[in-house]
């Protein structure tokens, strides 16, 4: 069962029947503006903050599902009957429906009563405002006569608040409506120097700004009274809830058509500037008009159009690979670059499953992040790892998550994640091999955001370095904090207080749990911090992060190793986690697929061992499971890891993001054809035909996949905003296509499944373009390296100065 397909040409994805099983999204925005945007024109849109700049309100957990939108109304004036051309509200049955979803806009095409309506939604680059570009064509034989209405509501910016404080906000809603455009500007007369606003390109009718008088007594947005009516109101908003509606007026003869566009957005007035006259309480207007003019016009619409298209080709360009394999293609050249964008903008704040209102950003979330972006802006990549590292404590520690419009660090959702500091050596490494800037390396950076603490960002890793090293426990390895990757491997918590949070309460004094999963990131992150030590000649902080890098891989093999798999942890009573002792939770894919990847164990085959562990005790058709048995009770020593009924989430779901790791690792034991096929068991367009069990979008990856233990096995939740993305972008391109940027230029190193016979690609990499041609001659993972035509030794192509290179690549 399918509810859409491809058109990879367009880079869209097409839904063709409104009512998939889930709201399947889109994001719109890519700077400060954003929005998300669902097949059904559900969705709302925000200033940089989910939470606390809140454009629009939006029901999540509503009935139906997906309430709240970018609402249009037709209603034919011969009859009263109405409709909404992007189905919901009204939901009526449509003669043609069709979504797609692009790289940051989405249309909604449909037909009803000959009435052929395509609406546009986009953000234009640079701009804090959406379009609605609609277009109406009268496909019947008679002269059409039409209301349209249009209808947003405004969210009183913070939108916690906005859900629970009703004895204030009921009465604080404000609105002006002045030439058609309501601006919405409550809390303005206060602290606020921003206001919202939405206005239409034609001449009204009407309009509505008090939500009840547009909606009427007991009605929903399905119904609306004016809409019935066929009259607007002209309400202004005082209290209550404030929304902006626009009624206009079109006849439409026999083949003709009319556009109609609608601007939504965000503005700030220089607090000095807020009002017109100064000493009244009207918003002064003066710089929001001229830019809400240009995009009511329709030829700056089309030009704001094509440069989003524009932008989104160089992005994508950076990387593009015509292999044997569609989905390989599609993922990688379109859809899996653009999911790294908005988890890169968005991290884990707004989308169906994500409320906007929850979390910051993440500290190891940004930097895992990273790694599947860095190549599309560099720039933008550089600015954010300042910020995250300008968030890190002088202990080396870091705070679990910061805020995006402070940037500041913030412990109200707890902190001593032991894992957190050593992923920022990750993302570092990662940006310096994309681009060659070691100057960022010396770039004073403060502490905890403190003035005066600035030390250059190879400092901030060195002590991330060192804060592992200076908290390990009884076997040498890594304490685990109050959790590592797994948030929900709680091993200090021991809670029994219901509802209390797993992510703030600790009641152990943490000295004894371990993490076998920690000390295979620090193998790795000490490595990578070596290298970049030799490139800058700190060659003392290279030994001592080799030395200790070999001090943990050899602790892991004396107490890390169950016997076919690597251990998880140990607990507070230092019992192993992890272990075919225990009658649940045996064994965990984190350490196995990070040991690896850290090298750990392939020089004596416990590297292979533990993978083929991995293959017969948790590899399924959708996917590979976190642990397994899953574990049927709550058990206080672990956690909420055992909160979760099993099969889903941390109790052994499949948690999408841990199985690039494995994919990675099957790499570098040389299996392609493993780390392929596990590749495209969770690959969003190869599961596009069990839409019906997956039930997410198709085209994004989703956290999490019910594992085999739970009744509805292979049913993905949490679309989107998901480390996933990041991982697998790079599983498949650095690791199985095997183009992976390094310190000291491109490496190229395939492995690749056995039947493929080559692919090829093109890579823009530090100023030049290499064009690569990939081609089996064996069926080993042997290379043979040509550059422009010479043979060179080893793997990685000399950095170019610039120009086009061509690369041939021999397996054999
Ligand atoms: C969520 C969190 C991430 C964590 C993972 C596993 O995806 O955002 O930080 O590593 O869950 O618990
Ligand atoms: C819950 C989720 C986990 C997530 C964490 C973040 O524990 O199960 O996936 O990482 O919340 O707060």
């Amino acid at each position: 069962m399918q509810y859409g397909f491809f058109d990879d040409d367009r880079r869209e994805y097409v839904i063709t029947r409104p009512d998939t099983p889930l709201p399947w999204i889109n994001y719109l925005g890519t700077d400060g503006y954003f929005g998300i945007i669902s097949n059904t024109a559900g969705g709302y849109s925000f200033y940089r903050d989910a939470r606390l700049r809140r454009l629009t309100r939006y029901r999540y957990n509503g009935v139906p599902t997906d309430a709240g939108g970018r609402y249009l109304y037709l209603r034919d004036r011969r009859d009263g009957h109405f409709w909404s051309p992007t189905w919901q509200p009204t939901r009526t049955d449509l003669d043609e429906y069709q979504c797609r979803h692009g790289l940051g806009y989405t249309t909604i095409r449909s037909r009803h009563r000959d009435i052929e309506a395509t609406v546009r939604f986009f953000v234009p680059i640079d701009q804090n405002l959406e379009v609605w570009d609609l277009s109406l064509l009268n496909a019947g034989e008679e002269t059409a006569r039409l209301s349209v209405f249009s209808a947003v509501e405004f969210a009183l910016w913070d939108a916690w608040d906005d859900a629970t404080n009703f004895q204030r906000n009921l009465s604080t809603g404000e609105v002006e409506v002045v030439d058609g455009i309501v601006y919405h500007k409550t809390e303005y007369r206060e602290r606020r120097n921003h206001f919202a606003f939405f206005a239409c390109s034609e001449p009204l009718v009407g309009f509505d700004s008090q939500r009840d008088e547009f909606l009427g007594r007991y009605h929903g947005w399905d119904r609306p009274a004016a809409v019935e009516r066929g009259e607007s109101g002209n309400s202004i908003a005082h209290g209550w809830a404030p929304i902006g509606s626009h009624h206009v007026a079109v006849s439409l003869e026999p083949g003709e058509r009319r556009r109609i566009l609608f601007a939504l957005g965000y503005h700030e007035n220089p607090s000095d500037r807020k009002f017109d006259p100064p000493d009244s309480q009207a918003i002064d207007r003066t710089t929001v008009t001229p830019v809400i003019a240009s995009f009511l016009d329709p030829g700056h619409v089309d030009e704001a159009f094509q440069a989003l298209e524009d932008r989104w080709s160089r992005y994508l360009g950076v990387l593009q690979v015509d292999t044997p394999d569609v989905h390989t293609n599609r993922m990688v050249n379109i859809w899996n670059a653009y999911q790294c964008m908005v988890t890169f903008n968005l991290s884990r704040s707004a989308s169906y499953f994500e409320s906007g209102v929850g979390r910051g950003m993440g500290f190891r979330d940004t930097n895992q992040d990273l790694l599947g972006f860095v190549h599309m802006v560099p720039d933008r990549a550089r600015e954010r790892i300042l910020d995250v590292a300008a968030t890190q404590l002088e202990t080396g520690g870091a705070y679990h998550q910061y805020q995006p419009l402070t940037k500041r660090g913030n412990d109200a959702v707890g902190g001593n994640f032991n894992d957190d500091p050593l992923w920022i050596v990750l993302a570092v490494a990662a940006y310096v091999a994309e681009t060659g800037d070691f100057a960022i390396l010396d770039e004073p950076v403060v502490f905890d955001n403190r003035p005066g603490t600035e030390a250059p960002l190879f400092e901030h890793l060195d002590r991330s370095i060192q804060y592992t090293l200076d908290r390990l426990g009884p076997h040498g390895l890594p304490l685990i904090g109050r959790a590592d990757w797994n948030d929900c491997l709680n091993l200090n918590t021991f809670s029994d207080e219901p509802g209390e949070s797993f992510q703030t309460t600790t009641n152990r004094d943490g000295k004894v749990a371990e993490s076998v999963f920690i000390a295979g990131l620090f193998v790795l992150a000490a490595a990578e911090m070596a290298q970049l030590a030799h490139r800058i000649a700190a060659n003392e902080i290279a030994r001592r992060c080799e030395q200790a890098a070999e001090g943990m891989a050899a602790a892991v093999a004396r107490h890390g190793w169950d016997g076919a798999w690597f251990l998880r942890a140990y607990d507070h009573f230092g019992n192993a986690v992890g272990s075919h002792d225990d009658s649940e939770g045996q064994i965990f894919i984190e350490p196995q697929g990070m040991n690896v990847m850290a090298g750990i164990g392939i020089g004596d085959g416990r590297a292979r061992q533990a993978l083929s562990s991995v293959h017969e005790r948790l590899a399924t058709d959708h996917g590979i499971a976190i642990l397994e048995p899953p574990f049927t009770r709550y058990r206080l020593e672990l956690g909420e890891i055992t909160t979760y009924p099993p099969g889903y989430k941390e109790n052994g779901g499949i948690f999408c993001h841990t199985n690039p790791w494995v994919m990675i690792a099957e790499t570098m034991i040389g299996s392609g054809d493993r780390a392929h096929d596990y590749y495209l068991r969770i690959n969003p367009s190869a599961r596009a035909e069990q839409s019906a069990i997956h039930r997410c979008e198709p085209y994004v990856y989703a956290q999490m996949i019910a594992g085999p233990a739970a009744p509805s096995h292979g049913e993905a939740k949490n679309s989107w905003l998901s480390g996933t993305a990041a991982w697998n972008y790079v599983a498949i391109t650095q690791w199985i296509l095997g183009i992976r940027p390094t310190l000291d230029g491109l490496r190229l190193q395939p492995v690749i499944p056995a039947d493929w016979d080559g692919f090829r690609a093109i890579r823009r990499y530090r100023g030049a373009t290499y064009h690569i041609e990939v081609r089996r001659r064996g069926r080993g993972n042997n290379v043979s390296l040509l550059v422009d035509g010479v043979p060179i030794e080893g793997t990685l192509v000399p950095a170019a100065a610039g120009g086009e290179v061509q690369v041939e690549v021999v397996l054999e």
